[in-house]
């Protein structure tokens, strides 16, 4: 079966949906190979690709769709605002193995939103409006959209949401804080069971998920058809297995420290490029530590931080890590 079938077998049903958010420079081809041998998700998202004029989708970015590691459905997610090149892309990219092709309605990086992309797009209904009917008429295959619940107020949402629901998009997920909130606290899930209501098609809560515990609650309260989970994913990959089993009513089991070590280290054999200088390594690995240190404590994150060469990472790792008592990962932030 085509990815695309499967996908739009697993949004028809009444399955949980699980989703691994797209991120830059981390849902690479390698990430969603160790993210996957952890259980993993229902379905993966790239990062964005880049669309504009005489953009052509991002080699690096394509290969995660044509080499996907997983089996799973793989969603080509793109970014912009040039009408022609964003229907000329989606109707490239559903040439390859993609499962559907998502609109980034989110992005809260000003280089991105000061061009009215991304985020940006949400000060401009009417714009949306354009882009939501040329893609929906474009893309054969599932036509998704990520967004964010306003630009400046999350009572934007009111006027968002009846233009999500008027083009007959797939799925839509929604990233319940506002661009210019960034990933301060203060996340709307109720404006999320208000667009769950509202829609026909299924939605994606998405924002701050750390633990099996909060996700039942928060599937039972929105009443939403699933989770995206990015940074809670990237600190714990057994998160989707701990959901599953919290579902069931099992007993959720949280990783040992050797655990958390052992999956750094798988990391590490994934991300690592020979013949990339040490400190090159060191730096992509921290990418990760940045995030798993916040479920591991302030004095990991302060030393590993500061680590210049291999030797000093792993130290450090096996210095906090090297035991083989549960670790929650849960959140640290509030
Ligand atoms: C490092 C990083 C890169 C991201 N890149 C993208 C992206 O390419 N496209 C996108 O829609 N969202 C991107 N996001 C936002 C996430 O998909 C997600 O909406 C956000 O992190 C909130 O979910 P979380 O609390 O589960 O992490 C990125 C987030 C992070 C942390």
């Amino acid at each position: 079966m085509h990815l695309s079938e499967t996908f739009s077998a697993l949004l028809r049903s009444d399955a949980l949906l699980l989703a691994l958010a797209p991120m830059q420079d981390v849902t690479t081809l390698e990430f969603m190979r160790v993210i996957d041998r952890y259980g993993g998700p229902e379905v993966y998202w790239t990062e964005y690709f880049r669309v504009h004029g005489d953009s052509r989708p991002e080699k690096w970015i394509l290969q995660s769709i044509t080499e996907n590691p997983t089996g799973k459905p793989v969603v080509a997610q793109i970014i912009g605002n040039d009408i022609p090149a964003l229907v000329r892309t989606a109707k490239l990219l559903q040439k390859f193995p993609v499962a559907a092709i998502d609109l980034n309605l989110g992005c809260p990086a000003p280089i991105v939103y000061r061009k009215c992309a991304g985020g940006g797009l949400l000060r401009e209904p009417k714009k949306i409006d354009a882009i939501l009917g040329a893609l929906r008429d474009a893309v054969t295959i599932p036509f998704t959209v990520k967004t964010r619940i306003g630009f400046e107020s999350a009572a934007e949402f009111d006027a968002l949401l009846p233009l999500f629901a008027k083009h007959p998009i797939d799925l839509l997920t929604v990233h319940a804080r506002t661009v210019t909130q960034m990933y301060r606290p203060g996340v709307r899930y109720d404006l999320i069971a208000h667009a769950a209501k509202e829609m026909r098609c299924p939605v994606l809560l998405n924002g701050n998920v750390f633990s099996a515990t909060q996700a039942k609650q928060l599937l039972t309260e929105t009443k939403v058809r699933g989770l995206m989970i990015g940074r809670g994913a990237i600190r714990n990959p057994w998160l989707f297995e701990q959901i599953r089993a919290e579902l069931r009513g099992e007993p959720v089991k949280s990783p040992t420290g050797r655990e958390v070590l052992a999956y750094l280290r798988e990391l590490w054999d994934n991300e690592i490029t020979p013949g990339v200088k040490e400190s090159a390594q060191v730096q992509r690995m921290k990418k990760f530590t940045n995030f798993i240190g916040e479920g591991i404590g302030a004095e990991f994150l302060h030393d590993i931080r500061r680590v210049p060469a291999t030797a000093d990472f792993w130290r450090v790792c096996g210095h906090f890590l090297n035991h083989d008592r549960p670790l929650s990962l849960e959140s640290v932030e509030k």
